[in-house]
């Protein structure tokens, strides 16, 4: 990094404020937020908090593109917003690619340093873009699961809907811990603990490390174990709604899934029975 001095200082310094003279100059339309929590679950996987600027407006399963002040040009990668848009933080959950070009950096932020956030958030994964119904299905792999983690704890999933299933498929079980801890713990959230009580399932999944649930969720679907292990109908477009989020493969297999149980694919302008995020391979 060409701002190593500058990180190693505030490595000494964790609350330095971001008010210190940024290395590059601030573009308009990026906020430079401080980091507050940085939690690292496994050799490939992370989570962190940032400052939340008063201005800043999203709603809950958008995605905003963050970088690092490191560059007179820095790279900038779209992520999700994992917290809830009634939150004074705003959280991420990151992979750590080894050689990525943001991820090889981001990988190493602590407490006190700046991330570059750009001012606009946008995304599909919102409930505007979706139809009413009665159950809304949270499809995800790896860190495709970051968007609902936002909308999980947001009261308006609740209103609009009876029953919310959050499915994630990993890999490996380590991987599970961020959503599997998220979950356990917002039956105590103040704002929402109430609502999720009886109508947030979880369903996680591995695939290649022994777990009590294994396989990907569409071959669980498609051959019916997933609705003869939860007791739920099989998906119809007369009650069902689903946001999916996860790698190129995963969107397209669980698109072609969902479309075959009679789901429409719907955007913002245009809502209808499912929607996916392709902004970025989670
Ligand atoms: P698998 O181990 O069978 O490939 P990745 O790290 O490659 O993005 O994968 C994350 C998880 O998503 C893995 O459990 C992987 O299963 C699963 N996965 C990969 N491709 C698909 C797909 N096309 N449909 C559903 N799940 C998938």
């Amino acid at each position: 990094m060409t701002d190593s001095g500058i990180i190693d200082h505030r490595l000494t310094e964790p609350d330095a404020a971001p008010s210190d003279p940024p290395a590059f100059p601030i573009p308009d339309n990026v906020f430079a937020e401080k980091v507050v929590l940085v939690e690292h679950f496994t050799d490939r996987l992370f989570r962190f908090r940032i400052t939340r600027p008063a201005s800043f407006r999203f709603r809950s399963g958008e995605f905003v593109l963050i970088g690092l002040p490191n560059a007179e040009r820095p790279v900038f990668r779209a992520y999700s917003v994992a917290s809830p848009a009634w939150d004074e933080e705003i959280e991420f959950y990151s992979i750590k690619v080894p050689d990525g070009p943001l991820t090889e950096h981001l990988q190493k932020i602590k407490p006190g340093d700046r991330v570059l956030m750009r001012k606009k958030p946008t995304g599909t994964l919102v409930h505007d873009a979706l139809v009413p119904g009665k159950r809304l299905y949270l499809l995800s792999t790896g860190t495709g699961v970051a968007p609902f983690a936002s909308l999980i704890r947001d009261p308006e999933t609740y209103e609009k809907f009876e029953e919310v299933i959050l499915v994630q498929t990993c890999r490996e079980v380590g991987e599970l811990t961020y959503i599997t801890r998220l979950v356990t713990d917002l039956v105590n959230d103040l704002l929402v603990g109430e609502m999720v009580e009886g109508r947030l399932k979880l369903f996680t999944t591995t695939t290649r490390e022994p777990f009590e649930r294994m396989g990907r969720i569409t071959d669980l679907m498609i051959g019916g174990t997933f609705f003869e292990q939860t007791g739920l109908p099989h998906i119809s477009p007369a009650e069902d709604r689903a946001m999916i989020c996860g790698s190129m493969a995963m969107l397209k297999d669980t698109k072609a899934m969902l479309e075959g149980f009679g789901l429409i694919e719907g955007a913002n302008n245009a809502p209808a029975t499912f929607v996916i995020e392709r902004a970025f391979v989670g």
